[in-house]
């Protein structure tokens, strides 16, 4: 059983990760009684700074990125805080950072958010300093890795000093409460179990779609592409979610043995099922916005849209399309999971004038956190000309169902279960590694048969060859 620990420490802690999400999470945390009172927090980054500096610096960016209903607390957040230069590469910053840490009689948990290719020297500095036991465990932010092989790199580093049981790798989508939602819609009701499969679903998208462009991630955003900055991670996680077979239980092994199973039943993309893009000037939400290549300023082949034509291939899934889509400068933020039901066997209505339309379930992750079904029902009258029947949405929308509930940052929620031990929402080994096989497959695909991504407008849902990707099934995108 873990306890919760009583050190934590941050690499990476003058980062745009740190101060967008992990200390605002932190220390909304902390307001809300959820940390420890004997909980220290280190913080360490290359900058020569002292501990007073660094409060001063995460002052600035709480108050620049809590929302101003969170702001309590901040004084005694900063309190818990003391800084360490150390440059992850040598060895000598870390003896300091240990008599930092002092002791631990709980645990330590640390938060690795550097660049990948600092993890290994990262592990043995810490091994060297003593700061690798039993009781410590390591939170890793992605990229893992940019292939199979960098990623078993990355692995095998980690393992030497980690046993799996205390590593943490990180997808921020699975500390989203929607994507949370999608296992207590799947697995706490009767309603949808008996019908989630071949025989009643007709086909699946997942659209996970951005209006920002390349932001400031410019050098690591060119040489990840959507594919490994998107895909790789948070869809592939999402498109398990939907496709798993029921856990035994919500624990940590038990979730992630049915969802590596799904990902190993991924059947490898074909020339046809793939669909890539790239912004072109445009604008977005009536803003003009630049093309990718100008933001950059260079040419590149780097892909900012993908569309693809998954398939899982076991029995329940059976001939059941997976379509996939993500890009930057689309015409809005939205990421969606929509399960598209057949159409019933056969319409006893058709006689007296009325289509039916098959049945609909919308899963919004975010901006709205929303689950919509749409159903037939018929349009009230006397129906002398005929049986009217119209679709009309069931609608939960999450925030008015649990209005007075705290909506928590995905980071809260992962912070808070690397501090305490629990896995459950964390990648294991063999997950990460048949996520990378596959995307591997892609990548080699396009390069075999010289794949290079379509111009699409900035605002625009992406080339139209992603549309015809669907049409070809006689499938639309859920766009409205
Ligand atoms: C990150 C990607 O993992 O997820 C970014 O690197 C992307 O490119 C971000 O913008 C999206 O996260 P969210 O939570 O805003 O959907």
């Amino acid at each position: 059983m873990n306890l919760p620990a009583d050190r934590l420490l941050l690499f990476g802690a003058t980062g745009d990760l740190a101060q967008r999400m992990l200390l605002p999470s932190l220390c909304a945390l902390d307001a809300d009684g959820l940390l420890d009172n004997d909980l220290k927090i280190v913080a360490t980054a290359r900058s020569e700074m002292s501990t007073r500096d660094y409060r001063d610096f995460a002052r600035a960016a709480l108050e620049k990125y809590l929302p101003d209903h969170r702001r309590g607390g901040v004084a005694e957040f900063l309190n818990r805080l003391s800084y360490v230069p150390v440059d992850a590469t040598t060895r000598e910053g870390y003896d300091a950072l240990a008599t930092e840490v002092g002791a631990y009689d709980k645990g330590l948990a640390i938060f690795l958010s550097t660049a990948p290719s600092l993890f290994e020297p990262t592990i043995e500095g810490l091994v060297h300093a003593g700061l690798a036991q039993g009781n410590v465990r390591i939170g890793l932010e992605k990229p893992l890795g940019t292939d199979l092989a960098s990623s078993e790199e990355i692995n095998d580093a980690v393992a030497k000093a980690f046993s799996e049981d205390r590593i943490f790798r990180i997808d921020h989508y699975l500390g989203k409460e929607t994507v949370q939602n999608l296992l207590a819609l799947r697995f706490a009701n009767m309603l949808f179990e008996p019908v989630w499969n071949a025989t009643y679903i007709d086909h699946v998208q997942i659209t996970v779609a951005e209006t920002v462009g390349l932001e400031s991630r410019v050098a690591y955003y060119d040489d990840s592409g959507a594919l490994r900055d998107m895909v790789q991670n948070h869809m592939l996680q999402l498109l398990a979610l939907v496709a798993m077979e029921p856990p035994t239980s919500f624990d940590a092994t038990a979730v992630r043995d049915e969802k590596v199973k799904v990902l190993r039943a991924l059947r490898p993309i074909a020339r046809e099922e793939t669909v890539t893009g790239q912004y072109r000037a445009g604008a977005v939400e009536g803003t003009a916005v630049p093309g990718y290549d100008q933001e950059l300023g260079k040419d590149s082949d780097t892909e900012t849209f993908v569309a693809l034509k998954a398939h899982v291939d076991n029995w329940r899934w059976k001939g059941v399309p997976f379509y996939l889509r993500t890009g930057k400068r689309l015409p809005e933020r939205v990421t969606e999971i929509v399960v598209q039901f057949r159409c019933v066997p056969h319409s006893i209505f058709e006689g007296r004038g009325a289509s039916t339309k098959p049945n609909r379930l919308v899963i919004g992750i975010q901006p709205e956190e929303n689950v919509q079904l749409s159903m037939m029902a018929k349009v009230p009258g006397l129906d002398r000309d005929g049986i009217r029947l119209r679709q009309i949405p069931l609608d939960i929308a999450m925030p008015d169902a649990f209005s007075g509930t705290v909506r928590r940052i995905a980071y809260e929620r992962l912070l808070l279960d690397l501090i305490e031990g629990d896995q459950t929402l964390f990648v294991r080994r063999d997950e990460v590694e048949a996520q990378w096989e596959w995307i591997d497959a892609i990548r080699t695909l396009w390069e075999r048969e010289d794949i290079k991504p379509k111009a699409y407008g900035a605002g625009s849902w992406g080339p139209s060859a992603a549309i015809a990707l669907a049409e070809r099934d006689g499938v639309s995108w859920h766009d409205e």
